[in-house]
This record gives C-alpha cells, structure tokens and sequence, in this order.
C-alpha cells in the first residue's frame, strides 16, 4: 500500500476500538483492488464524537465505520440517514459526500447476507428466537422482520421491558408477530421448541466471559436448530458448543463482520469488495 498525498482516509471510531478486525479485512480490499485509500481505526470517546464527526468533514475523510458505543450517538451530527438506518435507531457507516455525512446501517445486511452464505438459510426459517434486546438485536430484529418468509420472531432479554420495546417499536416495520419473554431457561424450553433458528445477540459469551452461555447449560436446545451466535471473540463460543453437542448446527458471526464491512466498503466506493480476500486477512482463531 502507498500513501501518498492523495490517497483518501476511512476510518472506524469506537471506544474501546484497538481489537477491531475492520482495519485488516478493509485495507485487504483496498490493496486488492489496487486503490488508493487507507483505512485505520480512532479511538474516539463518547464526549468527542461531535467533535469527531466535524473532523471528519474539516480533513474530508471519505468513509466511516462506527462501531460500540457510538452507532447511536453520531445521527444527531449526520445531514441526513437511510431510512433502514432510521428505523433500525442505529448507524454503523457514514459516507462523506462534498460535506454532507450520509449514515447507513449495513449490520442488517451483513446479519442477512451471512443467514443466508454461512448459516445455508435461503429461505429463512418461519419461526426465530433472538436472545437480548440491544444494539445488535435491533438490526437482527429489523432485518428478519424484513424478510416474507419469518411468520415468528421470539425476543428473550434478561430485563424483559427491553424486549417488550423492542418488540413494539419494529412492529410497525414487519408482518412477522413479534413476542417478548425474559431469558429464562422454562420460557426457553417452551420458544425454542417451536422455533428452527435461534440467534444470539447478547455479549455473553464474549472474551473475557468466554465460559458463560446465554442458554445456560444449553437443555433448551435441539438438533433441529439452527444456532447463530452473533459474537466472533472468540470465534467458536460456548453456545455453539453447546450447539453442536445436541447434534444442531453452529455458526459464528465472523462472517457478519465480514459481510457489513463489505457493504459499508461497496456505498464507499461503489465497488463490492471480494468477500474472501477480506475473510482470509482475518484471524483464525
Ligand atoms: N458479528 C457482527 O458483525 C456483530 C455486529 C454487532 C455486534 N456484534 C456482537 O454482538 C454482541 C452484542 O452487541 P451489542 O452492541 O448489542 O452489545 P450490548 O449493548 O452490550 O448488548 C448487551 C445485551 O446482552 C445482554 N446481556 C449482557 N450480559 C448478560 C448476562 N450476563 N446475561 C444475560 N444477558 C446479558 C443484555 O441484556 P440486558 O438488556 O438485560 O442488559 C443486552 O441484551 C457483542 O458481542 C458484539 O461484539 C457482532
């Protein structure tokens, strides 16, 4: 990669943002396809995103990644934001067209595209449980809801009123029924029954608390599920063990990853950016 005094900046601002994965699969595509960008990650506190976001247009960075804790707190600085973005309440690409920040939310996308490539689920099931009720869930709730086929969608949280918001604020958005229960192993058992996917969407599990699982000793679980842990730190975690122990199958959210980072890279520069060069620049473990 040369950088010379025309070659344009993307960046990723989060907090914390030193273990993000975006700049190695990002400037994989770059190189790949031969352009003249860089793509380095910024470690902006939650008090500095206005600021951050003014410097975006004062040093004309061309694109942007958002990630934990900002995707909500950048709209109120953007000039304008998609309407998947909008209803999702959460934008995680901002594009910088002649200083206006436009924002996106390519987590639907990359959830979707990854359900479908990774998981081998085209069409999608017609019954789905979502575990948690946060930021992540937002956009896997939307974008299931998108999809004709998804009759059910099953919201579990810990704190329950989260998943009786959520499931009230995306109803106007979908024609799937959209039901709210605490993250309870009887409501689990009861759900999961009827359900042949389940995706989770809470951090647990998440390195450091690599031995804990949403489902807690996983006896809700069947080999008729398909489990999809949104969670890529570590890459195998304890639910898709748990998973692939009752003889269902388990599927990583690595390739989520992978596949909003292309979509982000593709409103970036119009070009969609080859999948696999990005995977393959990615850690193995
Ligand atoms: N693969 C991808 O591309 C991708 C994209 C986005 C996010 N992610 C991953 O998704 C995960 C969640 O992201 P987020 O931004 O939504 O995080 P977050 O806001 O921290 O989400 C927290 C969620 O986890 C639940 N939770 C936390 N600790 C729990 C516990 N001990 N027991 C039960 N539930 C617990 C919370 O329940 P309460 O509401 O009760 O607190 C809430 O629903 C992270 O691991 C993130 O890395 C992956």
């Amino acid at each position: 990669m040369k950088i010379t005094s025309s070659t344009k900046l993307l960046a990723v601002i989060g907090d914390p943002v030193k273990h993000s994965f975006s700049p190695l699969m990002q400037n994989a595509a770059v190189r790949a396809l031969g352009l003249d960008l860089c793509y380095v990650a910024f470690h902006v506190r939650p008090e500095s995103v206005g600021a951050a976001l003014n410097g975006m247009r004062a040093l004309n960075i061309m694109g942007m990644n958002v990630t934990v804790p900002h995707k909500e707190a950048v709209i109120p600085f953007l000039d304008e934001i998609s309407d998947e973005a909008a209803r999702v309440g959460a934008v995680n690409t901002i594009h910088h067209i002649e200083g206006r920040l436009i924002g996106y939310n390519t987590d639907v996308y990359g959830i979707l595209t990854s359900l479908k490539e990774t998981a081998g689920l085209a069409p999608l099931p017609p019954t789905v449980a979502v575990l948690g009720a946060s930021g992540a869930a937002r956009g896997v709730v939307y974008g299931l809801g998108t999809r004709p086929e998804v009759e059910r969608i099953l919201i579990y949280n810990r704190t329950p009123e989260k998943a009786e918001s959520l499931a009230r604020e995306m109803s106007p958005w979908t024609h799937a029924r959209l039901e709210s229960y605490p993250l309870a192993e009887t409501e689990l058992v009861a759900g999961l029954r009827s359900s042949q996917l389940l995706i989770n969407t809470t951090s647990v599990g998440m390195h450091p608390r690599v031995d804990e699982s949403p489902v807690g000793d996983g006896a809700a679980l069947h080999p008729d599920l398909v489990v999809y842990d949104i969670v890529f730190n570590p890459l195998e975690t304890k639910l898709i063990r748990q998973a692939q122990a009752v003889g269902a199958k388990g599927v990583g959210g690595i390739e989520m990853l992978v596949y909003q980072g292309a979509k982000s890279f593709e409103i970036w520069t119009g070009i969609y950016p080859p999948v696999e060069v990005m995977k393959a620049a990615l850690p193995r473990r």
